[in-house]
């Protein structure tokens, strides 16, 4: 058996045993409203791919699961053919189709896995969310889906980063200390007692069953995160980059945009990969640390904009005062000067690193769940909310 085929026969057994993508749209209206918002909300206004990109598209989705993500592809309009390698979930997504696939759409179902099945055909639009981190080779099955996308169609992907992932495996490290992670009631019951609080989040927010999550979290045998870099290589130049949920790119070009080149995140490498710290520390203070950087460049903007007005629908009869001009460029390169923006950007940092380190030298000590449990009940930043990121989303387009 290959590397390949070992992983794919170790997760299928656990999904098997807890489907991860059961969302409960058949049984529970109020599931299938939430499921809907989440996707539209994700889709149409974080990624930035409207609806009308889906009427009459030929969409393929890999690694399907039940389904629950794909019949929203098909109620928005698209003829959809789900590729998963569960029959089980497969079952499911079939039962879903039949019952509330929209009128006049053609839908296909195969039951296979993306390194065994090569298909000729090409799509309009290829999704693939949360799949291909669970394989022995991410960037393989990332190639093998890219190549489904038809020219000028486009790729829609949903895949963990090892950044985003950082706390969850840090979890799950944690929890092997206390029992094997194949020991699914023991590993239930530790996540439970240790991270209750990101497990009870996950379920409000993201409408999946405690033990889902459970399982996909910690039992799931493979989680092997794709950097952002590591899509744009595999992709390749035939690929352009579209959009990205949260956005790996903290800083934009402000070229004009009739010129600029969508890559200038590689030429930003450092300044890209601050998103991925950020993924890893907390996703979600960035209202808090936006409002303190804001305050914080008050000064700055205030003292730019007077040079700005100094020169404002300037004409051969207006009067330019040099000596204010003069007093308020020095003001400003003071400003600047004392001022470090990168500070601001990690507003939780400083207690991101001491909680780490105190973690650490948990870590060195004599093992004791109550001592771990006290401390994850005190942490700040690390273990609190949604601990790291889950799945990074992103649009490429084929050229
Ligand atoms: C976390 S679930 C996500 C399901 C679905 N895409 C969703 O968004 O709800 C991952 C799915 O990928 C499927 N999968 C994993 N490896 C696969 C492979 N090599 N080929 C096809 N499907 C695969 C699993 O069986 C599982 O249903």
């Amino acid at each position: 058996m290959s590397r390949i085929e070992i992983v794919e026969k170790n997760v299928l057994k656990v999904y098997q045993k807890e489907n991860p993508s059961i969302h409960y749209i058949l049984e529970n209206d109020k599931k299938k409203k939430l499921r809907e918002k989440n996707l539209k909300n994700l889709i149409f206004e974080n990624l930035k791919f409207p609806k009308k990109m889906f009427e009459k598209a030929n969409l393929i989705d890999i690694g399907a699961g039940t389904g629950d993500t794909a019949i929203f592809f098909n109620n928005w309009g698209a003829d959809c053919t789900l590729m998963e390698m569960n029959k089980y979930a497969l079952d499911r997504a079939k039962k879903i189709f039949k019952k509330i696939s929209k009128k006049n759409t053609r839908n296909k179902f195969i039951n296979a896995s993306i390194f065994k099945k090569n298909l000729k055909k090409k799509y309009d639009i290829v999704t693939s969310i949360g799949v291909i981190h669970h394989t022995a080779s991410p960037k393989i099955a990332l190639k093998k889906i890219s190549k489904l996308v038809r020219n000028d169609g486009y790729l829609i992907l949903g895949v963990a980063t090892d950044e985003g992932f950082f706390q969850r495996n840090l979890q799950r490290y944690i929890i092997s200390l206390f029992t094997k992670l194949d020991n699914y009631e023991e590993v239930e019951k530790i996540a439970f007692k240790l991270f209750k609080e990101n497990i009870l989040r996950a379920n409000k927010f993201g409408g999946r069953s405690i033990k889902a999550i459970v399982f996909d979290t910690y039992i799931n045998p493979q989680i092997k995160g794709l950097s952002f870099f590591d899509i744009v290589r595999t992709l390749g130049k035939n690929f352009s980059y579209h959009s990205s949920a949260p956005k790996v790119n903290l800083f934009s070009n402000f070229d004009s945009p009739l010129s600029y080149k969508s890559d200038y995140f590689y030429k930003l490498k450092n300044l890209t990969n601050v998103s991925g710290l950020l993924m890893a520390s907390n996703s979600e203070n960035h209202l808090i640390k936006f409002k303190n950087l804001n305050k914080k460049l008050k000064n700055i903007n205030d003292v730019h904009s007077k040079i700005i007005k100094l020169f404002s629908n300037f004409n051969q009869n207006s009067k330019i005062n040099l000596v204010n001009f003069n007093k308020d460029i020095k003001k400003l390169n003071k400003l600047i000067k004392n001022y470090n923006i990168l500070d601001d950007i990690f507003l939780e940092n400083k207690k991101y690193n001491q909680e780490l380190s105190n973690l650490s030298l948990l870590l060195n000590g004599k093992l004791n769940i109550h001592k771990f449990s006290k401390f994850i009940k005190n942490c700040k930043v690390l273990f609190k909310k949604s601990s790291g990121l889950g799945n990074n989303y992103y649009v490429f387009k084929k050229n």
